[in-house]
């Protein structure tokens, strides 16, 4: 595996001949890498000539500096996990090299219309502008045929989609499935500031969105969503919403409907982390 730091080296090596008319996957991540992040590399591997995977804390989508400060870093470990895995090359950037012209410069604005003000983007002001300018910034210096992105993520899929075509990148996405612990538990970076006893309980998150998604055809979904936030809290685990929504405009709607497809989401906060699931209605 090549690990590269400099967008000109990639860019180099991603234009050399031997490259040409072959497929790019690319893997964004913020390291801390887990079951999850290499679902995604080995989905890329399957279909792509080239799997470039990088590895960038982003501070400009952090609203909450103590949450950057705490966010996992395990370099080493990833970078073996990474080439155990076979990735072809590791992009580890610095700052300026993803924003040349510093902080400031570096906030453009999207318009992502109605997609960054509510769920996620309603808790977490200017996460998802921090999530375009720096997905933005990569897929420029990678150029990738494919760009693998996970669906635990759901809403920042949508943004992203809207962000490739307000810039005209030629990427397709590809969105892999959730990865779940044995216990249902989504796998995140987030779960290793858990103690083992809060990752065991944290798998009710799952169970919740599994018990609305079983009995949505007996009951409504407010009284179910007041079922679930009381089990959870039961269990130490804070709702910071728990919504449906419509799968392809992410619209909030407040009762199952058979003839849309719909998905619930959830952000909770266990052991003062902070964790998200969804799971699309059958
Ligand atoms: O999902 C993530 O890990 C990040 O939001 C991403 C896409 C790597 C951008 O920093």
């Amino acid at each position: 595996m090549l690990i590269i730091k400099h967008p000109t080296s990639l860019k180099s090596i991603l234009n050399k001949k031997y490259l040409k008319g072959r497929t790019v996957g690319f893997v964004p991540t913020m390291g801390a890498l887990h079951e999850g992040h290499l679902s995604l590399v080995r989905a890329s591997l399957r279909a792509n000539n080239v799997t470039v995977v990088s590895i960038f804390v982003n501070p400009l989508q952090f609203n909450d500096a103590a949450d950057l400060e705490k966010y996992p870093v395990t370099i080493e470990k990833d970078i073996l996990l990474l080439s155990e895995a076979g990735a072809d090359i590791l992009f580890l950037p610095g700052f300026s090299d993803v924003y040349p012209e510093g902080d400031q410069a570096a906030r453009a604005h999207y318009d992502l219309k109605g997609l960054e003000s509510v769920f996620e983007g309603k808790y977490r002001p200017g996460h998802f502008q921090g999530v375009c300018a720096v997905v933005d910034r990569l897929l420029s210096i990678v150029t990738p045929t494919n760009l693998y992105l996970g669906q635990k993520d759901f809403q920042q899929v949508a943004v992203l989609r809207k962000m490739i075509q307000l810039k005209n990148h030629k990427t397709k996405i590809v969105v892999c499935p959730i990865v779940r612990e044995q216990n249902g538990l989504a796998m995140s970076s987030r779960n290793a500031r858990l103690s083992p006893k809060g990752k065991e309980k944290a798998g009710e998150i799952y169970q919740c969105l599994k018990i609305i998604n079983e009995k949505a055809a007996q009951k409504p979904f407010e009284m179910l969503k007041a079922i679930v936030i009381n089990r959870l809290s039961e269990n130490g685990i804070k709702t910071e919403y728990l919504a449906l929504a419509d799968t392809l405009t992410l619209e909030e709607v407040h009762s199952f409907d058979t003839n849309r497809h719909l998905i619930i989401l959830i952000a909770a906060f266990i052991e003062g982390v902070r964790l998200i699931d969804n799971m699309s209605l059958q």
